[in-house]
């Protein structure tokens, strides 16, 4: 199910899921830009993909900002040629109760986890419909599907990013272009990790994920392998779908 001999954007590639999504794409023979806001995480991840014998370049953005995503996609699109793939990964998170959630805080999560993939998909696009052939696939979350107290901004953002999914893929199937999205529940990365040092879940997190009939977190290169897949030739007649990477909870 390779999707070799692409050139594939990964946003929030520097780090967690996205990290282990650059290092599956370029196994599977694509070229790999690998965008993020801090250097030396999108350098590290570029570097283990060209000491590797693969094809990457490391490029600085903030999602949030178009100016900023144009000027990455164009240092991509010069160094390793059109992008056609797009994984649509980087996203932050937070915990506030809702009667606290301020106004800034709302629109950076909308900001980066919608907008953001507002911005990258419309700055690649135009390659995919000049190529005939595209794969967009977006991070959801589990949080979005089931609910997630504390969290109404993070999983209201990321409900917008499945509608939108939904409608491109309606909108872009007959230029050749898919629309996929992952939901992830439980995956061990920095995010979450920074979750359970901070004490943020309303339970041990060992306890929540002891509930799933898959009872154990899951690991980055697991959610890594659902994108890879939609990213493949072997997704070519599935279209605005989400698949949960989530050990079969709740869902
Ligand atoms: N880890 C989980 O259990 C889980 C669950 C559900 C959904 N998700 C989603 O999966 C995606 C990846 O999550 P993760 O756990 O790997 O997160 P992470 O925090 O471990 O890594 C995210 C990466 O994105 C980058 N990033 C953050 N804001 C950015 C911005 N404005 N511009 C560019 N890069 C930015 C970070 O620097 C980091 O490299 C996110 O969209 C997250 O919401 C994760």
């Amino acid at each position: 199910m390779a999707s070799a001999g692409r050139v594939a954007l990964v946003t929030g590639g520097g780090a967690g899921i996205g990290e282990a999504v650059c290092l599956r794409l370029a196994r599977d023979g694509n070229a790999v830009g690998v965008l993020g806001q801090k250097a030396a995480n999108t350098q590290a991840v570029a570097q283990a993909i060209t000491d590797a014998g693969g094809r990457a370049v490391a490029v600085q953005a903030d999602v949030s900002d178009r100016a900023q995503v144009d000027a990455a996609v164009s240092q991509v699109r010069d160094t390793l040629g059109p992008v056609t793939i797009l994984v649509n990964n980087a996203g932050i998170e937070e915990f506030t109760p809702f009667e606290q959630i301020g106004e800034a805080a709302w629109d950076r999560i909308m900001d980066v986890n919608l907008k953001g993939t507002y911005h990258a998909t419309q700055a690649v696009l135009p390659d995919m419909i000049s190529a005939g052939w595209g794969r967009i696939v977006n991070l959801t979350a589990l949080g979005a599907q089931i609910g997630a107290a504390n969290m109404v901004h993070y999983t209201a953002s990321k409900g917008g990013v499945t509608a939108m999914t939904r409608s491109l893929a309606v909108e872009l199937g007959a230029k050749g272009i898919t629309v996929n999205a992952v939901a992830p529940g439980f995956i061990l990365t920095p995010m979450a990790q920074r979750a359970i040092d901070g004490d943020l879940f309303p339970v041990p997190y060992e306890e929540i994920v002891a509930t799933y009939p898959i009872p154990r977190v899951g690991q980055p290169e697991e959610a890594a392998a659902a994108i890879a897949f939609f990213a493949s030739e072997d997704a070519g007649y599935i279209t605005g779908q989400t698949l949960g990477v989530n050990g079969g909870c709740c869902t």
